[in-house]
């Protein structure tokens, strides 16, 4: 019973696909790519992404588009009796949570682009990329305006609704984002010395390849389509029941994969080129790619774009994140959605403000030995997300009736019976099987 949907389809699966394609993706990937084995993590992390990862977005979009509803009511709808709508409430928790220290790597991003138009990023003014990242993250008003500012553009946004805010924005972003990369990657490619980082990423390494490499792939897949939290059963609710499923959903997971790909292809050879070497976590984005550009002529002017490119991604997954927490509440009260989409962002932004605080004030408070900012990921990704995700596949699966998950994954689509056997195994016994691995050998790490 929701009034608003999608403008077209292309928005619904340039906005669905802006979820998926985020920090995790565009930086996180390539990076676990070239010490997993390279393209050979690549390939594994494909045929996963294609299968397991597929056939759960499959189940998000099939519950969300049949019930047209947000994440706790898809659940009541389907399963009036019991508490199943708490799968839909984990999600919100997951959410509200990820959201609260992503949009602190947001506001770096953010304030690295405002800095960037005066020069003294790419060429600070010690030399030193890495002092600088410390001195910014550990200035309280600095990273916490930012953090504050990345918050609004997320609310502004997704206040004017799915068609005027989230899919507008995701129309003018997405394309910008390929395009942005498309450039860097041309540029990055074409430097001298570009091969050795081309190799890094790509060549395949079966010495570094073990089970773990399988439990990497399979985390990184789920985390890259946005899955377990309900953000895609809550997108899918407001697309109209014409759209083909299997076909937005192949539409998400290509985008995502050529987007992780473009964006090994321009960070690895540009990284080789000058002779520096790949570094995990934040200090790959914000200091190793920062001596990448100060060696480069017109580096300025590409750093501002490639932290525009990082703005873009990292906002429309943040939109997503903030638009399942508003959904439920403002269903059949669209007229509330401005306040409490204000609301909720700025608790969200409240709750980020220890993680914020992480690399100073609170860099010594631990939590099981873990930062704040770490403490907070941890429960995230390694609980929340894999026990929601398992959750919906079963739910799906086993409680949705058999009929209407057919007619809803094969409506509008060339795929035949054949193909919904074939997904109902993966919903009913792989995707549930791989996740409890990677949850259990997460847990035991
Ligand atoms: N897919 C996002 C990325 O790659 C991160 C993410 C994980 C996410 N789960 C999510 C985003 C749920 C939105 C909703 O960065």
């Amino acid at each position: 019973m929701q009034k608003e949907n999608w403008g077209t389809r292309l928005g619904f699966i340039l906005a669905a696909a802006g979820s998926a394609i985020g920090l995790g993706t565009v930086w996180r990937l390539p990076y676990v790519a070239g010490e997993q084995g390279g393209g050979l993590f690549f390939f594994i992390f494909i045929a996963l992404l294609l299968t397991v990862g597929t056939s759960l977005l499959l189940a998000e979009f099939v519950l969300g588009r049949s019930t047209k509803e947000g994440a706790i009511e898809a659940y009541r709808k389907v399963a009036p009796k019991g508490q199943w709508h708490w799968i839909g409430i984990i999600g919100m928790i997951a959410a509200f949570l990820l959201l609260s220290f992503y949009s602190v790597v947001g506001g770096w991003i953010t304030t690295y682009f405002v800095r960037s138009f005066t020069g003294n990023v790419t060429n600070p003014p010690d030399g030193d990329h890495g002092a600088l990242f410390e001195s910014i993250t550990a200035n309280p008003w600095e990273v916490g305006l930012a953090h504050l500012a990345f918050m609004i553009m997320t609310i502004l946004v997704v206040q004017m609704g799915i068609k005027k805010g989230i899919e507008k924005a995701s129309l003018y972003m997405m394309p910008a984002l390929f395009i942005i990369f498309l450039i860097l990657m041309i540029r990055s490619l074409t430097l001298d010395g570009a091969w050795e980082g081309v190799v890094y990423f790509l060549q395949p390494d079966f010495s570094a390849v073990s089970s773990e490499t399988f439990l990497f792939a399979l985390g990184q897949a789920f985390f890259s389509l946005s899955l377990g939290v309900s953000v895609m059963v809550t997108y899918s609710s407001y697309l109209d029941s014409k759209a083909s499923l299997p076909g937005s959903a192949w539409s998400v997971v290509l985008l995502s994969v050529l987007i992780a790909f473009m964006a090994g292809l321009a960070i690895f050879p540009a990284i080789y080129a000058f002779g520096l070497q790949p570094d995990e976590g934040p200090s790959l984005i914000f200091v190793v790619i920062p001596a990448v550009f100060q060696q480069l002529a017109f580096g300025e002017a590409f750093f501002m774009i490639f932290m525009l490119l990082m703005l873009f991604a990292t906002l429309t997954s943040a939109f997503s994140l903030i638009e399942i927490i508003v959904t439920p509440f403002v269903r059949g009260k669209e007229h509330l959605r401005k306040r409490v989409t204000w609301a909720v962002g700025l608790l969200i932004f409240a709750m980020g403000i220890p993680s914020n605080l992480s690399f100073g004030l609170l860099a010594d408070f631990h939590i099981f030995g873990l930062t704040f900012f770490d403490a907070v990921d941890f429960l995230v990704s390694n609980i929340l997300l894999p026990l929601g995700a398992l959750l919906i596949s079963l739910f799906v699966a086993y409680k949705m009736k058999p009929s209407i998950m057919q007619e809803e994954l094969l409506r509008g689509s060339r795929f035949g019976k054949g193909f919904y056997f074939i997904w109902l195994i993966m919903i009913r016994v792989v995707v549930p099987l791989s996740i409890i691995v990677v949850f259990v050998s997460q847990l035991i790490q």
